[in-house]
């Protein structure tokens, strides 16, 4: 089982801590014992006299705060040599709201309840013989208020709570009223069947555990998971005893106890000396605080006859936890068989002056006849008490992927501000820079960081990318470097990232871009002065580049063309099938430089984000989405090495195309032909292609009204038109049909897929004849289908 595989896991830091502990047979199982002495010097460990337990140094747990001695006068009190751990501390200085966490972690499987307890003896440490008030948190839900009342007091917190993770921190927080410390910290793991009154939500705080009759502190290895039970006695008590052993009651369903005491308190209980007086007792020092005004009780009383009670005798009494009100009645108990009387409700708070526990026996002659009593009835007793204030473990505090995220993110550029503790929770403790969501009753997220000026360097974490509910990300005027990285684009919620002021080099990665171009987001990048948008292999970027400056540029690319098109054509005639090169003047304008331009596969990777976005599929392979540098959104059309379309109509597409422009033709911005890959690099067509607009599979536009159909039928028409008039030699499309008809932003029809398109030689013949029918059945013409001659 994995609790024998963690126990031999367990043993090697025993090993080198030195420890004496042996785990074998007979002794108690230590697994996932956590024991912290607060304030020991670094790297020290020591095995403790009474508890047989090793105490280690806090290093590895907490990054911050300074280590004391108490002073020399508190170093020789009774109780110091029982707990070692007490003469030294760890102090967190700082302003009011100043955190100081603990990270407990690595647990042990199969248990997820725990008994924490922070140990806190003040000594006069700081020599300003004032003692502190500070919070005691456990994970984001307030645990208790430290009231250190004398210097020579040792204040004890203790929890029992329900921890879903794998770890959990303690945090000590400055209220303004001293400086926070602690003396030792010891984590243990209960079964988790242990105090049903625990769950998710609730977390039992110790007000006293007491062992009626005892005469000496019992804690580990007397109690297996390390509870310290406080000896009680006083001279108005008799104390009765036995050695035989005390059973517990198991639970019918699992056998296992729900309550867990060990024999050795159950072996002693007290009864009044004087046998008609009632049993009270005073324990109650519930104190309440800013969180809890009324702490409310819950009271775990264990009973267990050690006497035999012969028939002429009966023991029968009431509990009362109020003044002049009865809890309830109890009589009859079984020998050596601990009995367990708990409330599920908590009793209300009341005043500490009233809070009592008083036990009467039910020997008034009218009450006999009603409880069938024969015999005398003896004077009530107990054995062991447990007395809890339920605290709220409800609060779950932030996701725990934006933990690890941001808590990666604080690690690599090593901040120190106030980045400890939960970043989200308690509200008031939110870390500096960051802004949250408070849902209710679900984890909390970060919804904004700001680490403006925050002297960062380096590059930027890529743990950006898994704050999955950030809207604002602001790096500004930091030191960072290298690039943007890609997975900020993943981000749902993203409105603004701010970049501006770094030494940030590379592209902006296309998903941002695409997100720009979407208009929910605002992208801020300036004085980045290696940023590819600034450097001389790239064009500026425009800020919110929308269409209408994308139009505007292909209708100059156009005008430029008209001019200087037939030049170029001529020279890629002349450099024929050896395949096009770069143009020859690298300094030649945008539109020249951009209609020619030739990729590189690795371009074309760069260039659609490694061919992450798929805007449709045709015979000659997918199409993709991407972006050049400056900004301009382009569909990438990649040959699929298992096209059915050659490597000849893909040069005769990109040959011929090179040589065309008209306004109702999609317009070719460059092409890659690198060894085994090639691919056409098309203006992007936001508004699809016209198949899918009259099918309606559009964006939610509506249908197209009869006005632009006609338009569409018009402008598709020029564009054909141009191809067979225009042109010289002139161009006979073969598969024109809705599907490649495209249309821009303004709904403005171009004609798309020249893969089949054939140049028609033969100046004044009116008709071409080809040797077989090509183009998609439904589409071709009855008479070229059956005569195999197109008419243009
Ligand atoms: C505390 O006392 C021990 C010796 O008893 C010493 O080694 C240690 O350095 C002291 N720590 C501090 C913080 O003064
Ligand atoms: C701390 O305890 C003292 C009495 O012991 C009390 O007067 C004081 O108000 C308490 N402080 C806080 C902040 O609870
Ligand atoms: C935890 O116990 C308390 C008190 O019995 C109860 O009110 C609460 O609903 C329980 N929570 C869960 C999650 O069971
Ligand atoms: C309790 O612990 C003491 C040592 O602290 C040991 O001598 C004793 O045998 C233990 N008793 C039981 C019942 O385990
Ligand atoms: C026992 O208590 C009763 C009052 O409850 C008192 O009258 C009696 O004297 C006491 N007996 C002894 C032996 O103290
Ligand atoms: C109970 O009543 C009997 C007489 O009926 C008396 O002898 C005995 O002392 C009483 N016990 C207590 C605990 O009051
Ligand atoms: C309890 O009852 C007694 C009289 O039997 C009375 O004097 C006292 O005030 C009551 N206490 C409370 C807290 O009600
Ligand atoms: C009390 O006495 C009656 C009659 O003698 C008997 O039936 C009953 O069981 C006795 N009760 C107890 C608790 O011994
Ligand atoms: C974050 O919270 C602070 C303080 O409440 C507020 O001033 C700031 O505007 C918030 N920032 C964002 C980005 O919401
Ligand atoms: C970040 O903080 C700076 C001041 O430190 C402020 O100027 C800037 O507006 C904040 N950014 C956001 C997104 O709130
Ligand atoms: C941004 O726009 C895209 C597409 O318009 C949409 O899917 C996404 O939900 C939007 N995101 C936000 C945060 O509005
Ligand atoms: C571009 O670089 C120049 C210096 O090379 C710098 O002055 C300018 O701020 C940069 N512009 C942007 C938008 O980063």
């Amino acid at each position: 089982m994995g609790r024998t595989m963690s126990a031999l896991l367990w043993l090697f830091p025993l090993c080198f801590a030195g420890g004496v502990l042996v785990h074998g047979q007979g002794t108690p199982d230590t697994t996932g014992f956590i024991s912290i002495d607060c304030g020991l010097s670094e790297q020290r460990s020591y095995v403790d006299g009474t508890s047989k337990l090793p105490y280690s140094s806090d290093d590895g747990f907490i990054d911050d705060g300074s280590n004391y001695n108490v002073s020399a006068e508190y170093t020789d009190l009774a109780y110091s040599r029982l707990y070692p751990q007490v003469l030294n501390l760890r102090s967190f200085p700082g302003p009011p709201g100043r955190r100081g966490c603990y990270t407990l972690s690595s647990f042990v499987a199969g248990t997820s309840k725990y008994l924490i307890r922070a140990t806190f003896m003040y000594g006069n440490y700081d020599g300003l013989n004032k003692p502190p008030v500070f919070d005691l948190y456990l994970g984001v839900n307030f645990w208790k208020t430290v009231n250190i009342s004398k210097p020579d007091v040792m204040d004890v917190g203790e929890v029992i709570a329900y921890i879903p993770a794998d770890s959990v921190q303690v945090c000590l927080v400055n209220t303004g009223s001293g400086t926070p410390f602690i003396s030792s910290l010891e984590l243990r793991p209960l079964e988790d069947a242990l105090y049903p009154l625990t769950n998710s939500t609730q977390g039992l705080s110790l007000i006293g555990r007491y062992n009626f009759g005892g005469d000496y502190l019992i804690r580990y290895p007397n109690d297996t998971y390390d509870r310290v039970w406080v000896p009680q006695t006083n001279q108005e008590w008799f104390t009765i005893s036995t050695r035989l052993t005390v059973a517990m009651p198991v639970d019918d369903d699992d056998r296992k106890p729900n309550y867990d005491v060990p024999s050795i308190v159950m072996q002693t209980a007290v009864t009044p000396v004087n046998t008609t007086k009632n049993l009270i007792w005073f324990p109650w020092e519930a104190q309440p605080n800013h969180i809890y005004p009324l702490p409310g009780l819950l009271p775990v009383l264990y009973f267990a006859e050690l006497e035999l009670v012969d028939s002429e005798h009966e023991r029968m009494f009431f509990i009362s936890v109020e003044r002049n009100s009865t809890w309830m009645l109890l009589g009859r108990l079984d020998y050596l068989d601990t009995f367990v009387e708990y409330r599920d409700a908590p009793f209300p708070f009341i005043n500490p002056e009233d809070n009592y526990i008083l036990l009467r026996a039910a020997n008034a002659t009218r009450l006999r006849p009603v409880l069938d009593i024969n015999g005398t009835v003896l004077p009530p007793f107990i054995n062991a008490a447990e007395l809890f204030s339920p605290i709220s473990t409800a609060d779950v505090g932030t996701e725990a992927q934006d933990v690890s995220a941001i808590t990666a993110i604080k690690t690599k550029y090593q901040l120190k501000k106030n980045w400890v503790g939960d970043p989200c929770a308690p509200k008031a403790l939110v870390w500096d820079g960051l802004n949250c969501s408070y849902p209710i009753s679900r984890p909390q997220r970060i919804t904004s960081v700001n680490m403006s000026f925050g002297g960062l360097s380096g590059d930027i974490s890529s743990y950006f990318a898994n704050l999955k509910a950030i809207q604002y990300l602001d790096l500004s005027y930091n030191k960072l470097t290298g690039p943007i990285p890609e997975g900020l684009s993943q981000l749902p919620s993203l409105v603004l990232l701010d970049l501006t002021g770094n030494d940030l080099n590379g592209m902006i990665p296309f998903g941002l871009l695409i997100r720009i171009q979407d208009g929910n987001l605002t992208l801020r990048y300036d004085h980045n002065p290696n940023l590819c948008s600034n450097s001389s292999s790239c064009q500026p970027m425009k800020k919110n580049q929308n269409s209408k400056n994308s139009t505007y540029i292909y209708l100059l690319i156009a005008a430029a063309f008209m001019v200087g098109g037939l030049v170029v054509l001529l020279v890629l005639v002349m450099r024929g099938k050896q395949g096009p090169t770069k143009p020859q003047n690298e300094e030649s304008d945008l539109q020249t430089r951009s209609r020619n331009r030739q990729f590189t596969y690795t371009e074309l990777k760069v260039i659609t984000s490694n061919f992450q976005r798929v805007l449709g599929e045709g015979g000659f392979g997918l199409v993709f989405d991407g972006f050049l540098e400056e900004g301009t959104r382009v569909a990438v059309k990649l040959r699929s090495q298992s096209s059915n379309q050659g490597v000849r109509e893909f040069l005769t597409e990109a040959q011929n195309l090179t040589g065309i422009h008209h306004r109702n033709l999609v317009n070719l911005i460059g092409y890659c032909n690198d060894g085994e890959y090639m691919a056409l690099v098309y203006e992007h067509m936001s508004k699809g292609d016209l198949q899918d607009k009259l099918k309606g599979r559009d964006d939610g536009d509506g249908c197209l009204t009869w006005k632009q159909r006609l338009r569409i039928v018009l402008e598709s028409a020029q564009g054909l038109e141009y191809l067979h008039k225009a042109c010289s030699p002139p161009f006979i499309h073969r598969d024109v049909k809705t599907s490649n008809i495209l249309l821009d932003e303004n709904l403005k029809a171009k004609v798309a897929d020249f893969g089949l398109m054939r140049a028609f030689n033969h100046d004044g013949d009116t008709h071409v004849s080809t040797v077989r029918v090509v183009g998609t059945p439904g589409y071709l013409a009855p008479e070229y289908v059956s005569l195999l001659r197109l008419r243009i």
